[in-house]
């Protein structure tokens, strides 16, 4: 049985890699290399699958909903992911990046990470990233 549970954060970027001139940023990247950057309304999805406990649940909510607040959106939501991200450091913030970001501080240290199964990141409502844990 799976559950997917949905969270949001906002946060903005900037597509750029550096060794690239200006021009060939933005042919590769066109409005996302907007010097100033921009914003998105990130939805998060995160998939996890087993059989219910003896509580009933796959996975407690509030412990599911602690731990993506704590490693997820309160590093996340409302920061610039060029700058304020240490794990970002150095990598073009795609949302492809974001995702490994996310699955990486999901997938450790917390009882019930081998029951994570997938993270879906949605940047808007056409482009969704999915990555299996
Ligand atoms: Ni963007």
């Amino acid at each position: 049985m799976r559950l997917t549970r949905r969270y949001r954060f906002a946060a903005s970027h900037r597509l750029d890699v550096p060794a690239f001139s200006v021009e060939e940023n933005r042919r590769l990247f066109g409005k996302c290399n907007n010097p100033h950057g921009h914003g998105h309304d990130y939805v998060l999805d995160v998939t996890v699958e087993g059989p219910p406990d003896h509580t009933g649940q796959i996975v407690n909510r509030e412990t599911l909903d602690t731990l993506v607040r704590e490693r997820i959106l309160q590093r996340l939501d409302h920061r610039n992911l060029n700058k304020d991200v240490a794990e970002l450091a150095g990598i073009v913030p795609t949302t492809e990046n974001l995702a490994v970001l996310i699955r990486g501080a999901l997938s450790v240290d917390w009882p019930l990470a081998s029951r994570l199964k997938k993270i879906r990141v949605s940047e808007t409502d056409r482009n969704m990233f999915e990555l299996e844990a």
